[in-house]
């Protein structure tokens, strides 16, 4: 069985479209064990209630120094005993120490297709306006393992969503969420699950 630990901050739709998928029997022999925010007030947790899965706050609010809130993120995380961390709108940087102890095993989701529109900076509207900006006509979703740099692991999905005529970036954004992000994230959770996914240089 493989144990996921789905990481948040935010509204949490990406969240819902796995529990969605879980629920529809749709993610193989999986169990979402834990769900960690870094915010208290994310309509995320709310989501994990409903759904009967533990939710957890880790703020940095709450510890005197960045290290701490560090350690205090591993510790929940090694908590849970995860084979899978999936990074479903969370918006802190994930620690070396996190990305060292879960190496290939932590799964990220972002609203473009890398490598266009990514790393540092890209986050959130951003990355819309940016898509706009350009004035691309195709823009989409991508999954892909986390390593030590910014949307720069090794890619598992990708999908192609159009860029409309007069799309605002909000419009983008939610066109991207519900043709792309909420379809390939639980997609990759499966293919783990199902163990087809490889990939080298395990440490
Ligand atoms: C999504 O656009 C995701 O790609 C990005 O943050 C947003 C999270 O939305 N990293 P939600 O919290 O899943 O609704």
């Amino acid at each position: 069985m493989l144990r996921v630990l789905i990481c948040v901050s935010g509204g949490g739709t990406n969240l819902q479209a796995i529990i969605d998928a879980w629920k529809a029997g749709e993610l193989g022999d999986t169990q979402i064990v834990r769900v960690l925010s870094n915010n208290a007030d994310a309509y995320a947790l709310k989501r994990a209630e409903l759904a009967g899965i533990e939710g957890v706050c880790v703020s940095p609010k709450e510890y005197e120094n960045r290290e701490d809130f560090h350690k205090a993120l591993l510790q929940t995380i090694n908590d849970a005993n995860p084979d899978l961390i999936v990074l479903a709108g969370f918006l802190v940087v994930v620690p070396k120490e996190v990305i060292a102890a879960y190496r290939n095993r932590i799964i990220n989701i972002h609203p473009s297709l890398i490598p266009s529109f990514c790393g540092t900076g890209y986050y959130g509207l951003k990355v819309h306006e940016a898509a706009l900006a350009r004035g691309v006509k195709i823009s989409g979703a991508t999954v892909h393992f986390v390593d030590e740099g910014t949307d720069t692991g090794p890619i598992i999905l990708q999908k192609a969503v159009e860029v409309k005529e007069g799309d605002t970036p909000k419009e983008l954004q939610l066109r991207i969420m519900e043709e792309a992000e909420w379809v390939i994230l639980p997609k990759a959770i499966r293919l783990i699950a199902d163990g087809k996914i490889a990939i080298g240089d395990k440490q």
